[in-house]
Formats: C-alpha cells, structure tokens, sequence
C-alpha cells in the first residue's frame, strides 16, 4: 500500500495492511468497496445499537440537520438537548438528577473525574484528591481517563505523566484462586478496598468502575454484589461512585444500564457509545444533586469550567432520542435476551475446548479467553482469529487472546450462529 494519508488508531503503520474499505451499512452487515459484505459482531467498535443506517435515526438525523445542526451549549440550549436530558434521567438508576454533554466515553469520564475532585474541593473537603480504580480497568485514551485506566500497552508511553490514583484488584473469577462466581466470594475481592478506605478513605474522592463487565481490560465479567459490594463501601466512607457504563449502558449486559443488576445507582454515570444508537459522538456524565449542589455558588470561580465545542450537538441529541424511541416502539428487549440465550448455548458447546481458557459472559457480550503460551493484548492469535473469521464474511477484533462476540441487537438467529460458526472454526484452524 502506497505510504497512508489516514493514520490509524490502536494501528502500527509500519506494514500497514490495507485496511476494509466499507461504503454501506444495513442491520447488522457492512458491505465493502469490492461488494464482499461482512456480519459486524462487534458494533463497530461497540457502538452501533439498533443497527447500521436504521432508517428512524438516520431520518431523525437528517430533520434535525435540516433545522438545527449546532448551536452552542453555554448561553443558549436547544430543544433536542433538554429533551434528552430529561429522558435520561428518567431511565437512569435513581439518584441521578443533572446531565452534562460531552462527545465520547473518554471526556465522558474526564468530565466525571473533574466533577467528582471539585465538588469535593467545593463542599470543604479539598483533602479528597485519590481517584480509586481497579486493576484491568479501561476508561479511555485522554490522559485523565488513562490514569485511571490500568497501566498497559495503551498507557506504556505516558505511565510518568499520569496522576497517581490508587489502584485495588479487580473480581477476575477465572483467575480466582478460591472459586468462582460465588457471592460470598465476591466479597472476598472487596477486602483490599475495604483496606485502602479504612486506611485512607478520607482523602478518597471518588471510586471509579466499569459496572459488571471490564471491557478493553479483557471482558472481565463481574458478580453483581461485586459492584453492590463497592457500593456498599463507598456510603461507608463518604466516597463518590463513578460507574462508567460508556460500553455497558443502553441494554449491553441485558439491562438498560449494568448497575440495575446489583440493585445500585451511583453518584455520577458515563455514557456514550450506544447513546445515539451508535450514530454520532456523543456522551453525557449524569450526577446526583449533591454533586450538582456543591458547584451552586454566588463565586463565578466555583463553575464547571468545562466544555467542547460540540458540547450537546443538535445531531448527536436527536440521533439519542430517535435511539430511545426505538427501545420504545420494536422489540429490542426481546432482541437482547434472545442474543444472550444464543451465546449461553454455544459457551456451554465452547466450554470444554481445548484451546479455551474460559467462557464468559454479560447478557449480549460473550468472551473466550483462550489458553494462549503468550497471553495479552499483542498475542499473535487475535490477528489470525480475525482474518479467519473475515473469510467467512465475520468482522472481529479480539483482545489478543480474548476472542468476544458484541453484536448490534437487530442481528438475526442465523447470522448470530454464523459468527459462532466462524469462531468455532477458527479455533480449529488458527492454532
Ligand atoms: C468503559 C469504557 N469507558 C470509556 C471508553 C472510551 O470511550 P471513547 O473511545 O468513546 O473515548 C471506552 C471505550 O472503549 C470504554 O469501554
């Protein structure tokens, strides 16, 4: 390939294969420039909800272009932004009472860091400086998402410059020397937070997690009364909750957010990726009152100073609502179920695999990870996994030896089997 004028993202450019050139997008498939079309098991990077081009979003995109496209948040507002706010809230777990724009799950978690060390600088207890995150953790590629990220090949380049936060294990049942997946146990993994907010809970601002299911981090799956755990920790100590539901949110665990599974609401939420149905960059931090609260003042210093220039864009709002409306009006809950239950059938058949490590999942997310020499992100069987399963018409981009399934909620039984297939093959013959 002649030397690229795109440069890539999370892409070497030294021997750049020539990347897919897709022209189109319908339900679940993307079709490329050569008319090879592919299953997208993987919502193109884990946004896309309802499907590619679904025609409601697409038309609510294009009504509102023809009326507003943007319009700046500070000082004025629009109807699609306060529509959506309100929407939000009413179906975000309880507690949650603001909403703040931002445009992807990285400033979606910037601005929930900023919230939570200045309300606290703001209530007099500037003291509350440490961010607590947990090993594996993966909150984004900004530099205030990456210190609360685990330190990795994605961070490597930057570890002398991140803020230090405080970082706890993580419940990782598959490598759990005590048993898995068993309640009591999950309590097990909470004593060294236990530890850290006795020790030094009053100078901790805020905990900050990624509700039942580690993303990037491997698709770690969590038992809910991890999270009620942490939860449960947190009220103990005065400490905020920060649940970054940026990949889990939106129906991704089979709940509309993850944190209804443990019967939790946090303090502050993070959500993008799905928000618009996977249209456009968007993200919105939500807060309780209190946080909200400690940022009212006569002093013009104690704002929020933060924003960007798309802060809340008329597109990316009513792509989000026409999203809602989709939940609203077909089957989508149906449609999450009956992809769990499929990747719940064809983990059991995947289970007793000789190249599997474990199989794992949260409701329409399913992971292998495989028993690899050399395990990690960089682990040579992920390319080849990938490029077996683009032969058989299936886009994959597995986490080095983690292999996942994360498709858009309209795919259909037998193109969800055929993903299964294709994997179940490469298995075989990408050792
Ligand atoms: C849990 C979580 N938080 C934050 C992010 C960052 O989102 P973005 O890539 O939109 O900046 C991601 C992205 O994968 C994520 O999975």
């Amino acid at each position: 390939m002649a030397e690229a004028r795109v440069w890539y993202p999370y892409t070497q450019m030294r021997g750049l294969e020539p990347p897919l050139e897709i022209v189109r997008g319908e339900g679940a498939w993307l079709e490329a420039s050569d008319g090879r079309r592919y299953l997208d098991a993987i919502s193109s990077w884990w946004v896309t909800l309802h499907g590619h081009a679904h025609p409601r979003i697409a038309a609510a995109i294009g009504r509102q272009a023809a009326q507003l496209e943007q319009v700046i948040l500070a000082g004025c507002t629009h109807p699609a932004a306060e529509r959506l706010a309100a929407r939000l809230l009413a179906i975000a777990p309880a507690g949650l009472e603001h909403v703040f724009y931002s445009d992807d799950g990285s400033t979606a978690v910037e601005v929930a860091l900023k919230m939570a060390l200045q309300s606290w600088q703001q209530r007099g207890e500037g003291q509350r400086r440490t961010i607590v995150a947990l090993e594996h953790a993966y909150h984004g590629d900004t530099l205030g998402a990456m210190a609360v990220s685990a330190p990795s090949a994605f961070t490597a380049a930057f570890a002398d410059l991140l803020f230090a936060a405080a970082r706890v294990p993580t419940a990782y049942c598959h490598r759990c020397p005590v048993g898995k997946l068993r309640a009591s146990c999950a309590i097990d993994c909470l004593a060294p937070l236990e530890r850290l907010l006795e020790r030094e809970g009053e100078r901790v601002a805020a905990v900050i997690v990624e509700p039942l299911l580690q993303g990037a981090g491997g698709m770690i799956v969590q038992p809910p009364e991890f999270l009620a755990g942490i939860r449960r920790l947190c009220d103990r100590h005065g400490v905020l909750l920060i649940a970054d539901e940026v990949l889990t949110g939106f129906g991704r665990t089979g709940t509309m957010f993850a944190c209804e599974q443990a019967g939790i609401a946090p303090d502050i939420l993070c959500l993008s990726k799905g928000l618009t149905g996977g249209f456009l960059p968007l993200a919105a931090t939500l807060c309780s009152q209190a946080v909200y609260s400690a940022f009212l003042a006569e002093d013009r210093r104690k704002t929020l100073f933060h924003g960007h220039s798309f802060t809340g864009n008329p597109l990316g709002c009513a792509a989000a609502l026409a999203s809602l409306d989709v939940f609203a009006t077909e089957p989508v809950m149906e449609r999450i179920a009956a992809i769990a239950a499929t990747h719940t059938r064809r983990l059991e058949r995947l289970r007793a695999h000789a190249r599997v490590a474990d199989a794992r999942q949260a409701g329409t997310v399913a992971a292998l990870e495989l028993a690899e020499r050399e395990p990690g992100y960089l682990a040579a069987i992920g390319p080849r996994l990938r490029h077996h399963c683009l032969r058989q018409g299936v886009l994959l981009r597995p986490l080095g030896h983690v292999v996942y399934v994360l498709p858009p909620y309209c795919i259909q039984p037998d193109e969800l089997e055929r993903v299964w297939d294709a994997i179940e093959s490469g298995l075989e013959s990408a050792a």
